[in-house]
């Protein structure tokens, strides 16, 4: 009951101390945090480099709401559902705007706690609060959209000090005179697409182009597309006049780093067991037996080629956790 390889999308070989369940509210009381221990959703955004020395709660609380309002459905989801169940069960109700973030594994937990994002939008755009317990003091709170910092790939729940929160349940409020979003990429050759043709569109474009984790286990991206200072662009551009980018605000822009690792010339790149994917460079994955060590090898050697290269500091998105918790790169 402590073999975590089945536990995460990336399929290391790795354990833990005990594997134990939140079914309930009141099993909440049981995370003591006087022990190490780690929150686990379904492992898609984690990658157990060693084993871990401590318990993983994985969260299965179930139970949705919805409530229609005058402008809005106002939608509660417990933090275990899955995130893509709910996006199909909002679409069989009628209640659009989820549909670009279709496909995206995990769980409704953590989507505020990376602030999941795909096909331009992010999931903080619809989160009306977020309810927490705290493990530590045992408490309930809830947090406002606002007070939750959400930015890109990032919110509140992901800083360190905050990590012994446990999101128990997310409100979303979905406005019902909202638009379909078609600017990004591929998406742009929808003309006016009704919500399910553009759910269609959107597992299609996923699923052409992410590897599926049940057949080469990975963790989606696994460094966040680094921003950059405007002068720093100008700088590349002069030796990269093809450097694509998208806009930021007036003073930055973001650089995307599968066309980084891609220029470095590490597309079907492996170390060991772990290789850097031919078709989508920032996702690396696991060729069937691949250890926590290559991951960390082939991962800090892109790191270390892109500083050289273009003076860019890549940092991971996905969480590396080794034997005491969390690492670094
Ligand atoms: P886990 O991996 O189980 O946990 C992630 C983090 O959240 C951990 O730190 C964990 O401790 C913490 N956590 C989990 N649940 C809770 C909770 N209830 N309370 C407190 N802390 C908690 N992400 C995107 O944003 N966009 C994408 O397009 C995208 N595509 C992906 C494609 C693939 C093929 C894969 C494998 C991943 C992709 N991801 C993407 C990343 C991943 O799907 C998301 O980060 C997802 O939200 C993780 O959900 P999870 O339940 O698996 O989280
Ligand atoms: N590119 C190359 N070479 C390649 C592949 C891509 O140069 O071999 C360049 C192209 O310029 C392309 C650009 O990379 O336009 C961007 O590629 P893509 O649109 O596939 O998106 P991405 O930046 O790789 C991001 C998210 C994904 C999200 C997609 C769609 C991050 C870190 N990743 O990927 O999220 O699904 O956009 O919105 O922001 C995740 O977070 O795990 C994830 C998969």
């Amino acid at each position: 009951m402590n073999d975590l390889r089945l536990r995460h999308t990336f399929g290391l070989n790795a354990s833990c101390r005990q594997v134990n369940f939140i079914d309930r509210l009141i099993d909440l009381y049981g995370v003591a945090s006087d022990r190490p221990y780690w929150i686990l959703g379904e492992g898609s955004n984690c990658v157990f480099i060693d084993n871990f020395d401590g318990d993983v709660w994985i969260n299965r609380l179930h139970g949705v709401d919805v409530c229609e309002r005058d402008k809005h459905f106002a939608v509660a989801a417990a933090s275990g559902e899955n995130w893509h169940s709910l996006v199909q069960f909002c679409l069989s109700k009628g209640i659009h705007g989820f549909e670009n973030l279709a496909l995206i594994p995990g769980t409704v937990g953590a989507a505020p706690i990376q602030n999941i994002g795909a096909y331009g939008v992010e999931v903080a755009e619809f989160i009306d609060t977020v309810e927490v317990f705290d493990t530590r003091t045992q408490q309930r709170f809830a947090l406002a959209n606002t007070e939750c910092q959400f930015g890109y790939r990032d919110s509140i729940f992901k800083h360190a000090e905050h990590r012994h929160w446990f999101i128990e349940k997310v409100h979303f409020q979905i406005p019902k005179a909202r638009q379909v979003v078609t600017h990004y990429g591929e998406l742009k050759a929808l003309l006016s697409p009704t919500p399910q043709q553009l759910f269609d569109a959107v597992v299609d474009i996923r699923q052409s182009k992410l590897p599926d984790p049940n057949i080469q286990g990975n963790a989606g991206s696994f460094f966040k597309n680094p921003v950059i200072q405007r002068p720093h662009l100008a700088l590349l551009q002069a030796q990269y006049p093809d450097i694509p980018y998208f806009e930021v605000d007036t003073q930055r822009v973001k650089v995307p780093a599968a066309w980084l690792i891609d220029q470095a010339g590490f597309k079907g790149r492996s170390v060991g067991g772990v290789k850097c994917h031919e078709k989508q460079p920032l996702v690396l994955f696991n060729t069937g037996a691949a250890q926590g060590a290559d991951v960390l090898l082939l991962a800090r050697s892109i790191q270390h080629q892109i500083k050289e290269q273009f003076d860019i500091a890549l940092e991971n998105e996905v969480r590396l956790i080794g034997h005491g918790g969390l690492i670094n790169l």
